[in-house]
């Protein structure tokens, strides 16, 4: 069999593995029969260090997430661009940034973008995505969780929050006035109403 055949039949060996893996675990999690949602705050703790699902995001499950999502999710990161209304003035923080192709694919052009995740796996892929901007000083990577972000109030011009948790009440504190928000979520993942 030619190298190129295996290396494929390997890529879609593992992405059918762990698209069928997050869903047995979604389906044992919820329960097959009331399919409720995750509280608040798992949807805070899920997916950080030690969490259920910690291993979606961080491991060798992560390294192919990593690449995976950027592939994938390409088209939902223009709706994202679209709707958020992108200006090359903005300063935005994308909350669980992942491998940061959203920032460096739809903000290239924005003022300074600040990428926020708690998987090292996907900071490390972000870094690489973003090299040239951090040597510049308008992009930065952090290491950290939405439901507290480690910001100070009205740093940014706008944000989003692609696939991944976002507390309302943070969002718009490190958000300036007239700043937008943008997501894009499974309707499962309960997001709390602002306070
Ligand atoms: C499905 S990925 C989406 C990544 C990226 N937004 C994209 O669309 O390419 C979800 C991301 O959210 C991050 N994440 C999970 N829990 C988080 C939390 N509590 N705070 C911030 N980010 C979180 C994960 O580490 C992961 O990188």
């Amino acid at each position: 069999m030619r190298r190129r055949t295996m290396v494929a039949l390997v890529v879609a060996g593992v992405a059918t593995a762990v698209t069928v893996g997050a869903l047995a675990r979604r389906w044992i999690w919820y329960g097959a029969k009331t399919s409720t949602p995750p509280d608040e705050d798992a949807a805070f703790t899920a997916f950080a260090p030690g969490g259920q699902a910690s291993f979606f995001v961080n491991g060798p499950v992560g390294r192919v997430m990593a690449k995976l999502m950027p592939i994938v999710e390409r088209g939902v990161y223009q709706n994202v661009a679209e709707m958020l209304d992108v200006q090359p003035d903005d300063e935005m923080l994308d909350i669980g940034c992942g491998p940061g192709a959203f920032l460096a694919t739809k903000a290239r052009d924005v003022q300074r973008v600040v990428g926020l995740d708690p998987s090292p796996v996907m900071l490390h892929e972000a870094e690489r995505r973003l090299a040239g901007r951090i040597a510049a000083g308008t992009a930065a990577l952090v290491s950290g969780n939405a439901a507290a972000l480690p910001f100070g109030d009205d740093e940014f011009s706008a944000a989003t929050a692609i696939f991944a948790p976002a507390k309302p009440s943070e969002v718009f504190r490190v958000l300036r006035p007239g700043g937008r928000f943008a997501r894009a979520g499974a309707s499962s993942w309960r997001t709390p109403t602002p306070e």
